[in-house]
């Protein structure tokens, strides 16, 4: 890193500079003062770039190797962290501590704390987690509606104020670090994360993600930049995890030419400017090179040409994806490629001595290791751990859940539902004098409503691939939401399976997906299920007007069945804050979402990126009062 070692040079001089000033001045003061001097790196009131080389002159290649690693809550000690100088920890989607309450949430992690504060040098961990809609691993947290319904929501200074109310719910759990926000733009809606990304637009990618990296991590050259209720962000995954063949999860990249990937760049590039302190990188490749071992992707293209300054961190365990079976050769080409912070779960002892074996045998230069542990380094000053290591007790003890953050939520709900039909202006509904018969388990359901990444990694229940639970977290279901919305004489009645529409005004039925995250979302086909049809054709068979609300992760094949449909709903995966479907399904808003990925009649279309004559085009939305 040339360009790195020469600054490296001009401020170490010129921290030799300012530590001759101070001893100077404190040798002008008397000798027991001078004593008790703060060394440079823990006085706030210097430069960062010098604290940290104030700080890495003083450290041995063990500590320096220690802050390059992330390993998971449940294979570390905080003894481990003291003995070993770890840099961050990370929980994994859905690892929890035994009391998952905010309280229980910051004792853990200021348990890990105090074993890097009582290390050689004290310097503090990072802890990081996925709060991707909301801090979503923590019970009765305010569940946001995935990326995609923000997407069609479409609202940069909502995304601010969602980014500002989760980085809240993040620091009342002790912690400052969130994998979030991903900005991927979909090509294929087979991936199982297609619900992650906002759109299949870069453009609205960007918008938006540059937003909610305002919201989380505050204003980029203010002081208060990253402190009291602020979060790091990990802007992710760099750079293409949406672009893969047949959209297969961890697949590889083939279709599009360099130049057409600059476009899935320009997001990162928009999200750094606004001050995005670290990208995690994919673990999809291009053109069969991994882009955990890619040196052009990671250092040239994103530290050199977007001016990267943050730190760079692998995702999990990806980098033994470089080469299958060899941990070394993994670690030595993905820390050459320019990573700099390796989220390896269990193996972190291996990493740290195969990494120290790689830089004596000069594999790896220490350049490149220093060039790592300034960055790691730069991001925890800035983030003011090394004053504020601890959880804040007052932020703990505002918790999470709030209803503040739940009227954000609940706008952010009303402003993702896009209405595809309504026929005879069936909706909206009516407050009073009308019989309204919800159908479906997924009407009243909070795992299937929140989705993937809700309390377990795969969501829907807290042990993994369990039933979606109706009770898994604080909030109002659909059916709830209709209940609250509906004037004292209007009839709400409900049925799980559909029996018993006849008589009613009209029925809302709920269908759609099951939680899942990941590689477990990846489809070959998107057609409704079969328990879906068969809840359609039941209601259908009452001959009463039918409202479906579609609840899933990407639009599905629904070009057989729409024609049955009086109104037609896309609601995504609206969180915990079913209120705001009701309130446009009444008509106390209008509806405003507009599509932000299209919307294809079959597979062939999916298969063949063939959006010339799709059901509904990208873009697409009706109001409640017509187009
Ligand atoms: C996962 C995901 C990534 C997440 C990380 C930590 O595999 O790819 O988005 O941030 O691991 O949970």
């Amino acid at each position: 890193m040339k360009r790195h070692s020469t600054m490296y040079k001009v401020l170490t001089c010129l921290m030799i500079f300012a530590l001759a000033f101070s001893v100077n001045l404190a040798g002008s003061k008397n000798s027991a003062e001078a004593k008790v001097r703060t060394p440079i790196y823990k006085n706030p009131d210097l430069p960062v770039g010098l604290r940290v080389i104030d700080l890495m002159h003083q450290m041995t290649l063990d500590e320096k190797i220690g802050q390059m690693v992330q390993p998971e809550r449940t294979s570390v000690t905080q003894d481990d962290i003291r003995n070993y100088g770890i840099g961050s920890v990370l929980s994994g989607g859905g690892s929890v501590p035994q009391q998952n309450t905010p309280q229980g949430w910051a004792d853990m992690v200021d348990n890990f704390q105090k074993g890097a504060m009582t290390s050689r040098l004290g310097i503090p961990i990072i802890y990081g987690v996925d709060a991707v809609h909301g801090h979503n691993n923590v019970k009765d947290a305010v569940i946001l509606p995935h990326n995609i319904g923000l997407g069609a929501a479409n609202d940069p200074a909502l995304m601010k104020k969602i980014g500002s109310a989760t980085a809240e719910e993040v620091r009342a759990t002790g912690i400052s670090y969130t994998f979030a926000p991903c900005l991927c733009a979909p090509q294929n809606i087979r991936w199982g994360r297609t619900y992650e990304g906002y759109s299949e637009d870069p453009k609205l990618v960007g918008k938006l993600g540059t937003a909610v990296v305002k919201g989380l991590q505050g204003n980029k050259n203010s002081k208060g930049f990253l402190k009291g209720d602020k979060v790091v962000t990990s802007i992710k995954h760099f750079v293409g995890d949406g672009l893969t063949k047949n959209g297969q999860d961890q697949g590889n990249v083939t279709e599009y030419s360099d130049k057409e990937i600059q476009k899935f760049i320009k997001p990162y590039q928009k999200a750094i400017k606004a001050g995005a302190r670290t990208v995690m990188v994919t673990y999809s490749s291009i053109n069969g090179l991994k882009t955990h071992g890619d040196r052009h992707m990671i250092t040239d293209v994103l530290k050199r040409d977007l001016g990267f300054t943050g730190f760079v961190i692998s995702d999990y365990n990806g980098p033994q994806q470089i080469v299958p079976g060899d941990f070394r050769a993994s670690m030595k080409q993905s820390i050459n490629a320019g990573i700099d912070m390796f989220m390896i779960p269990n193996d972190w002892k291996q990493f740290l001595t195969v990494t120290k074996d790689l830089v004596q045998k000069k594999e790896v230069s220490m350049d490149r290791i220093d060039d790592a542990v300034y960055r790691i380094l730069r991001v925890k000053f800035e983030n003011g751990l090394f004053e504020e290591p601890y959880a804040d007790r007052e932020l703990v003890a505002k918790g999470v859940g709030t209803q503040e953050h739940r009227e954000i939520a609940r706008e952010a709900v009303r402003k993702s539902q896009v209405l595809l039909k309504n026929k005879n202006k069936v909706l909206p509904l009516k407050k009073n004098g009308q019989r309204i018969f919800v159908a479906g388990k997924k009407a009243d359901n909070m795992g299937y409503q929140t989705g993937g990444w809700t309390i377990s990694w795969q969501g829907g229940s807290p042990n993994w691939g369990g039933a979606p639970e109706a009770d898994l977290t604080k909030g109002t279901t659909i059916y709830d939401g209709i209940k609250n919305a509906a004037g004292k004489n209007t009839k709400v009645d409900y049925s799980a399976d559909g029996s018993g529409a006849a008589g009613h005004d009209v029925a809302v039925v709920v269908i759609g997906e099951p939680p899942y995250a990941e590689m477990f979302g990846d489809r070959t086909d998107l057609g409704l299920l079969q328990e879906d049809i068969d809840l359609l054709n039941k209601v259908k068979a009452s001959g009463v007007p039918m409202v479906v609300l579609l609840q899933s992760g990407r639009p599905m094949i629904v070009t057989d069945q729409v024609k049955d449909w009086d109104a037609f709903v896309a609601s995504w995966l609206p969180g915990t804050e079913g209120d705001g479907v009701a309130d446009v399904l009444f008509g106390k808003y209008q509806f405003t979402g507009k599509l932000s990925y299209t919307w294809p009649r079959n597979m062939t279309q999916i298969n063949t990126h063939d959006k010339s004559n799709p059901l509904y085009p990208i873009g697409y939305g009706l109001t409640t009062k017509g187009k």
